[in-house]
């Protein structure tokens, strides 16, 4: 199938505004009803339509909607409204220096999301909770495109304990974010190809406080992301999933 209907899902306004600008994208208004706070943007390439959605801003904390809750469901409003033929999952990360990241590396899905604070010691619910959900094959589009390839790792917190350091070392995980795996699971269960692409704020294995570099770090990051974010769509657009 030709990649003609891209759904870049995204957390955070600052990492998205870039590419909002970049690609001059229109806000559609109410377009998931006036009771949720997603946002859907639109804009044109190559007379394909790109849509973004973001996970807009909790109406009582007055911040973004990030990790798994929101992004489960604005995902699966996507996927009925848009019939995305790829959907991105785009954003910052934290990753690990042990691993080779640096700031501002921008990694690609190179096959799998997982989970590292999904904990359930009971046999078969702890590799449910763990996770394996597919991301598709882009060897030559990383190459191309000088893009890193790497696992992912979801969970619900931006700072990371021991028992969650274990499970992404266990992992061989390169980046930690708060949203793929979630895509990924609804990715998975409507069969629509899924990648993930993650520009790194943080590493996590430094003596910096993550929350005091990723603050630092985020706008620098969000540039690099949508530096490779319009490369990739550009890349993708009328092309095959295997071709990629
Ligand atoms: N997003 C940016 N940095 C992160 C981190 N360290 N963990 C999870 N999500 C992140």
């Amino acid at each position: 199938m030709i990649i003609r209907n891209i759904a870049l899902i995204m957390a955070m306004q600052e990492e998205a505004k870039p590419i909002i600008e970049n690609f001059k994208m229109r806000y559609i208004n109410n377009a998931f009803g006036s009771s949720l706070p997603f946002e859907l943007y639109k804009g044109t390439i190559k007379d394909n339509d790109i849509h973004l959605i973001l996970s807009g801003k909790d109406k009582i904390y007055k911040v973004d909607n990030i990790a798994t809750q929101p992004a489960t469901l604005s995902t699966y409003l996507t996927i009925e409204l848009l019939k995305p033929d790829l959907i991105i999952n785009a954003g910052t990360a934290g990753g690990f220096y042990h691993r080779g990241a640096k700031i501002g590396t921008v990694y690609i899905s190179n096959g799998l999301c997982k989970y590292h604070d999904r904990r359930i010691p009971i046999p078969g619910f702890r590799e449910y909770g763990i996770g394996d959900y597919p991301t598709i094959k882009v060897h030559r589009m990383a190459k191309d495109l000088h893009l890193t390839p790497g696992i992912i790792t979801t969970g619900n917190s931006l700072d990371i304990s021991d028992k969650d350091m274990e499970i992404i070392r266990g992992n061989n995980a390169d980046v930690k974010d708060m949203e793929a795996a979630a895509i990924a699971w609804l990715a998975m269960l409507y069969k629509i190809p899924f990648c993930v692409v993650k520009s790194i704020t943080d590493l996590i294995d430094s003596n910096t406080p993550t929350q005091e570099e990723f603050i630092v770090n985020l706008a620098t990051a969000s540039n690099n992301l949508c530096k490779a974010v319009v490369e990739i769509i550009s890349y993708c657009l009328n092309k095959s999933i295997s071709d990629l």
